[in-house]
């Protein structure tokens, strides 16, 4: 208790432990990144998204026997239930794609025979159907918008493969599947974010998988978290050009505008995941198109721009979020799907920590402090 008889309240849950995990370690002051030991530099290196898939929901590296396992299943659930393909289709063409990513997974749990079964083999089961099907997913919502509908899955590919094709109709090419797949497990898992943290609190009531993951949806939209990586680039096109980048961010933090894609709870140094994801920029700094190169010159003279001022004094670099806009603009990727493509890439972990935590589960009621009145007298309404 405080001097004044208030407990110590920590707004955000700021600094608070609520659980301990192996899965995955974000070392805010150093800027490392671990999932189940491997650095990320490590994995993004050597690995690829559904073998990092495998890790996170496994706790350890497959053999190859165990990959190709894992590969044919994620294969086989890449389709969706028509039910869920129509509901895409029929989507308004302006209704946000995240509200249309949650409300599909939602309906993917009206067609799961394993849906309410808590059973640890139905829930990795429904982790393996999730971690599938959101790619097949957003690929679906892009694919409509683009208007070519929903195209049926080419198992033949991984997760990023088949999400261009999706997206496209056609086949994609080698370097931009490779460049996407490393995004994909860049963006895998991150410990107790907000959306983690709240599909953890709906699974923690003994719900299930599919109401934790369609939470951590809902949470994941937001422009404090997932939303940020559309929301930088729209400043980045509201910039225009590299010449405007120091009155453009002057005037924003005068405004005390947050500017998207800067800062985070954890990392008080540079994001490791944005300084991989920074590595493509300097490749797209010679692209053959001339809005790629501008967008790569704005992102490199904000980043330049905020580092000086904010960086060491004030702990805000950039994060996961601040570069995905140029790359995934090179590689034709619309920005409404930047955070759907999020939550594709966070779909095993969100699934890894809810299994994680139901074995040890503990109901999540933190306490709020009451400042109001007590015993207030009830004037009958005539009086009022
Ligand atoms: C993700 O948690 C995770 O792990 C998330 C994530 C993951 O992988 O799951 O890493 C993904 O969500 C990355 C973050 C994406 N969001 C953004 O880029 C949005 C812009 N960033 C800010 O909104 C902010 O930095 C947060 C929300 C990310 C973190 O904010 P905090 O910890 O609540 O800190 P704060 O808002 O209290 O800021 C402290 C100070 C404030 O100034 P004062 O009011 O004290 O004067 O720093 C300032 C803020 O105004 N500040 C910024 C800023 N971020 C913080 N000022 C300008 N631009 C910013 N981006």
């Amino acid at each position: 208790m405080q001097d004044n008889g208030k407990p110590k309240i920590e707004l955000g849950l700021e600094g608070v432990y609520f659980t301990e995990s192996g899965i995955c370690k974000v070392d805010g002051v150093n800027g490392r990144l671990y999932y189940y030991g491997y650095s990320i530099e490590t994995l993004a290196e050597n690995s690829n998204f559904e073998e990092v898939c495998y890790l996170l929901l496994n706790g350890r590296l497959p053999n190859a026997a165990e990959l190709s396992g894992f590969r044919n299943s994620l294969a086989q659930e890449r389709p969706l239930p028509d039910e869920v393909a129509g509901l895409i289709e029929d989507s308004p063409k302006d209704a946000h794609p995240m509200d249309v990513l949650r409300s599909a997974v939602s309906v993917m749990a009206l067609y799961d025979p394993d849906a309410n079964d808590n059973s640890d083999a139905a829930n990795m089961r429904k982790s393996i159907r999730l971690v599938s099907r959101l790619a097949s997913a957003v690929g679906a919502i892009g694919g409509c918008r683009n208007g070519i509908g929903y195209v049926k899955p080419d198992s033949s590919m991984g997760a990023a493969g088949n999400f261009f094709y999706m997206l496209t109709g056609k086949k994609p090419d080698a370097e931009a599947v490779k460049v996407l797949d490393l995004m994909l497990l860049l963006h895998a898992e991150h410990s107790s974010n907000a959306s983690t943290f709240s599909g953890i609190v709906t699974a923690a009531t003994l719900s299930d998988l599919y109401s934790a993951v369609t939470s951590a949806i809902g949470t994941l939209k937001g422009p404090l978290h997932g939303g940020a990586d559309q929301a930088a680039l729209e400043m980045m096109h509201a910039i225009g050009r590299p010449e405007n980048t120091e009155v453009y961010i002057n005037d924003a933090l005068a405004g005390k505008k947050k500017i998207m894609g800067f800062g985070h709870r954890v990392y008080k140094t540079y994001d490791p995941r944005a300084r991989i994801i920074k590595n493509r920029l300097e490749i797209l700094q010679g692209s053959a198109n001339e809005e790629v190169r501008n967008l790569t010159s704005i992102a490199l003279a904000a980043e330049k721009l905020m580092i000086d001022k904010l960086g060491s004094s004030h702990g805000i670099w950039p994060n996961v979020d601040f570069f995905s806009g140029p790359v995934y603009t090179d590689l034709g990727i619309p920005d409404y799907l930047f955070t759907p493509l999020f939550a594709a890439s966070r779909i095993p972990g969100w699934c890894a920590h809810v299994m994680q935590y139901w074995k040890s589960n503990r109901l999540v009621r933190p306490l709020e402090y009451y400042n109001g009145e007590l015993d207030t007298q009830y004037v009958p309404i005539s009086q009022r």
